[in-house]
């Protein structure tokens, strides 16, 4: 079980590795003009990898095989051991996800919103398949059964890919994630902080502190 965070902000990602939580990154193209506009995807990405540990995804923004191919390994070239290819989902990504893994590139399928085309991803080898949680539930159905037969049948048949669920809107859908069966569900800050914030903590702890402050001491 593993937890990766969503962002391409070098100080969040920095600031809540310290917690010892965290143990990847995915970026996406629509994150890093969010968050990076004027930056160049280069200079981002390796300043991520400066303040993480563990896999840094990067997403393919080019939709020709030979165009993405030369993109993945142009970004392969940054990080050989740790920058993962975010793959799109589609006939090309599954040809282009094919070759990489025969180089022995680790990539993540994205965009998944069902079960079968993640199976399709992890039988064509995709080091990580990335189920899209909000954007499923964007369409009117219930993500849950998806995560939980994905895991399924990757089990069932002993499949090497390791399930990512992103696309997170609440605090309840990282729960559903994990009891679904993902394995690394990816958190936006705002929801890494909601895990940890709970009101009852707080006012537990404040009188834990209180009634040490207040104790009855011997005067000297
Ligand atoms: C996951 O890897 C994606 O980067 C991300 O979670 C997509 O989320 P969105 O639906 O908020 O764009």
């Amino acid at each position: 079980m593993a937890l990766f965070i969503d962002s391409s902000d070098p100080k969040e990602i920095k600031d809540l590795y310290t917690w010892g939580v965290l143990s990847g990154v995915t970026t996406n193209p629509l994150i890093i003009s969010r968050e990076n506009p004027e930056v160049q995807l280069g200079e981002i990405i390796r300043e991520i990898l400066a303040v993480s540990t563990g896999d840094v995804s990067v997403e393919l923004t080019t939709d020709a095989e030979h165009d993405m191919l030369a993109e993945a390994l142009g970004y392969h070239a940054w990080d050989a051991e740790r920058i993962t290819i975010k793959v799109p989902f589609s006939e090309t990504g599954l040809r282009v996800n094919h070759r990489l893994r025969k180089r022995g590139i680790k990539t993540n399928m994205t965009c998944l919103m069902a079960m079968n085309q993640a199976y399709l991803a992890a039988l064509s080898g995709a080091t990580y398949v990335s189920l899209f949680s909000g954007r499923v539930r964007d369409m009117g159905y219930d993500v849950r059964p998806v995560i939980e037969a994905t895991r399924a049948v990757i089990d069932r048949e002993g499949l090497a890919s390791k399930i990512i669920v992103g696309s997170m809107r609440h605090l309840m859908d990282v729960n559903e994630a994990l009891e679904a069966g993902a394995h690394v569900p990816t958190v936006t800050p705002p929801i890494l902080r909601k895990m940890v914030w709970n009101p009852r903590t707080i006012e537990t702890i404040a009188e834990f502190n209180d009634a040490w402050r207040k104790r009855p001491t011997k005067k000297p």
